[in-house]
């Protein structure tokens, strides 16, 4: 029963070997090469999307398409607040100022309300809001026809950061293609990886050209080093693209995995008064790259962290949701705008959720076990209040 259960991680299939062998054997061990000009292919077309960047980190990417709304020192980006903090550090990189947008209550992703409001709120500051980063929160996807329609009238430039997204899809199409730029991570806890990596997607391949020049160093195609603009070394291997590919080849079987998992957790546990899930929308197909659970504390009787602590005895990793931005130190002077003026939601979902284990590696047996013990937790603390 001591058996580590994580909560998500890489899910390995037979391909991945082969195509890092055969980088090995043709000696393509560099951030050039076959696979990564297949892998990008691939990924496009998987996507239904014109032109792809392969880089080092799904940060590398949001950093290149900052770059590529031209983004300078003092203009205003809005920004999902509920997300992880490479969401908006790149914002920093660029010198721009970030105003954190709250999410709504159905698909936990931006709020296309609070987005009108930061809109209008930065516009009565005097300035223009620049672009926008919609962040597709674990897998599902944000309401996007609103949020496009808002950012056309205010003219934002949209960047969807669908780093826990790859595969989601909206009305048909698929996360990270319905704004300008779009961006998928490759990180070892991702749906599928590349042991670390990411993806710039656009329909504009004069975009992508210029991007993949900047991730390289931004060298001049001269004989000799010629450099007119700062570059970064931003590429990724095509040691790590063969893994992707390999990993790429059985996306949809990994979605399943993680779609059957979701259903579990909620066929066991939904009906259980205090506790929630995420529930996947008509105009959506979500991932479910992880199933997040909200537990109300006055219902359920138990909190996220007690109940972390109670899965961590039996060697069960569980996270809790992202600590909204607007709550960091680091972002704490930032405007924010929530939901509505009296309930932030990304706030209630941060005190309320937790995230459990969803790896498509995960077995029946050992979903089971992470089941009972959330069992046994939940019918525990709510005997012992209503005792
Ligand atoms: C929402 C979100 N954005 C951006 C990133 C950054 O991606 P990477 O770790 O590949 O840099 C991540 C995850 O790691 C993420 O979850």
């Amino acid at each position: 029963m001591s058996d580590q259960i994580y909560l998500s991680p890489p899910h390995m299939g037979v391909l991945e070997l082969q195509y890092v062998e055969q980088a090995f054997t043709s000696n393509w061990l560099a951030p050039v090469g076959p696979h990564l000009d297949r892998f990008e292919r691939e990924v496009c077309t998987y996507v239904d999307q014109s032109a792809a960047l392969a880089l080092n980190s799904g940060t590398s990417a949001l950093h290149l398409a900052l770059k590529l709304a031209d983004i300078r020192p003092g203009d205003y980006v809005l920004c999902s607040s509920l997300t992880f903090a490479a969401s908006a550090n790149p914002i920093v990189y660029q010198g721009g100022i970030p105003v954190f947008v709250d999410s709504e209550p159905e698909s936990w992703n931006m709020s296309p309300d609070a987005l009108r409001t930061a809109c209008e709120m930065v516009l009565s500051l005097g300035h223009r809001p620049k672009a926008v980063v919609i962040v597709h929160l674990y897998g599902h996807s944000a309401r996007m026809d609103e949020l496009m329609r808002i950012c056309e009238h205010y003219e934002l430039i949209v960047i969807e950061d669908a780093a826990e997204a790859l595969g989601t899809k909206y009305k048909g199409r698929s996360c990270g293609t319905m704004g300008r730029y779009g961006i998928y991570s490759f990180n070892g806890n991702k749906l599928i990886t590349t042991t670390a990596g990411g993806m710039l997607v656009s329909a504009d391949e004069g975009d992508i050209e210029k991007a993949k020049y900047w991730a390289t160093q931004a060298k001049s195609p001269l004989p000799y080093y010629h450099h007119t603009e700062i570059g970064f070394n931003y590429r990724m291997s095509n040691v790590l693209a063969g893994i992707g590919r390999g990993q790429l080849a059985v996306i949809e079987s990994r979605i399943q995995a993680r779609r059957s998992i979701h259903q579990r957790y909620k066929h066991s546990l939904a009906n259980i008064p205090g506790v929630q899930f995420i529930n996947e929308s008509r105009d959506e197909r979500a991932t479910n790259w992880l199933t997040v659970t909200l537990l109300d504390r006055e219902v359920s009787g138990v909190t996220p962290e007690e109940m972390m602590a109670a899965l961590a005895e039996d060697h069960i990793e569980s996270r809790r949701v992202w600590k909204p931005l607007h709550m960091q130190p680091i972002y704490q002077d930032c405007l924010y705008v929530p939901h509505h003026r009296e309930f932030s939601v990304s706030e209630k979902w941060f005190n309320e959720g937790i995230c459990l284990p969803s790896g498509s590696n995960l077995s029946a047996e050992e979903q089971e076990r992470v089941i009972n013990r959330l069992y046994e937790q939940l019918q525990a603390r709510s005997s012992a209040i209503h005792s």
